[in-house]
């Protein structure tokens, strides 16, 4: 049983587009011919109080992984490791984190209902996921996140470029690998392109797995099932 958190300083970065998808493929794989949510061995919780209200809630029945809003439960975050029958579990974390707010204190993740759900969470990770975009505002709050949260905790983790566009051409791309590899940090070698049908699905509530059968959305699957390969075969280092 694996708890998987998805977490950047930085909002927008695409950290409930990952942790749901993440969710799909993996149940798609586990559970497959088999899609009552009740029976699945996949979860996926969001601890981000303002996410609550349209976290794919529209979808919430057809899925086949458990999708659950739980930013305000305590205890049940600190037993996440303990879910019967879940295997895996990917956990989204709230838009913007204050890291200043805890800048007096020994845990930068401060004060406060939101910061005790990220802590419970951080508790029991296996493995935390950053996202990073291509561009140079992302980095900051990417160094802050691996530097003052993770590293401290010591819990293993890894970085995945998202939201690449192929028609921008490479230099971004190859810019954000030459910042990650200059920290020493652990990155993916999947990197999540930017596709419309991703941004698109998100406001219907849609996930990877039930796009159609076409070739772009072929290709935009492909990187989630990429990933979820790579966190297993790699175990996220
Ligand atoms: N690979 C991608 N291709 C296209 N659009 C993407 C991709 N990843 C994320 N997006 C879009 O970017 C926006 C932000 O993504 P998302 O909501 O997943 O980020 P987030 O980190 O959870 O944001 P927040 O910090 O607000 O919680 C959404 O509109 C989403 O659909
Ligand atoms: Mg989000």
């Amino acid at each position: 049983m694996a708890v998987h958190v998805v977490l950047n300083q930085k909002g927008g970065v695409g950290k409930s587009t990952i942790t749901v998808n993440l969710a799909a493929v993996t149940a798609a794989v586990l559970h497959q011919g088999d899609d009552r949510e009740s029976s699945s061995p996949v979860a996926a919780i969001s601890v981000d109080p303002q996410g609550s209200a349209i976290w794919w809630a529209s979808r919430i029945d057809d899925l086949p992984f458990h999708i659950v809003q739980a930013h305000d439960d305590l205890a049940g975050l600190a037993n996440l490791k303990n879910l019967p029958g879940i295997k895996h579990v990917y956990v989204d974390t709230p838009g913007w984190i204050d890291l200043n707010a805890g800048e007096d204190e020994a845990d930068p993740l401060g004060r406060g209902p939101a910061a005790d759900a990220l802590r419970a969470v951080l508790d029991v990770a296996d493995q935390v996921i950053v996202p990073i975009e291509t561009e140079p505002l992302s980095f900051d709050p990417t160094a802050r996140t691996i530097n003052k949260v993770i590293k401290p905790r010591g819990i293993p983790y890894i970085v995945v470029i998202n939201n690449w566009d192929p028609r921008d051409g490479v230099h971004d791309l190859e810019e954000t690998k030459g910042f990650v590899k200059a920290n020493d940090w652990h990155l993916a070698s999947t990197v999540i392109r930017h596709y419309k049908l991703h941004s698109r699905a998100s406001a219907d509530g849609q996930v990877v797995t039930e796009y159609p059968a076409n070739r772009v959305a072929l290709q935009a699957r492909e990187d989630f099932y990429k990933f979820a390969l790579e966190l297993n075969i790699a175990g996220g280092r």
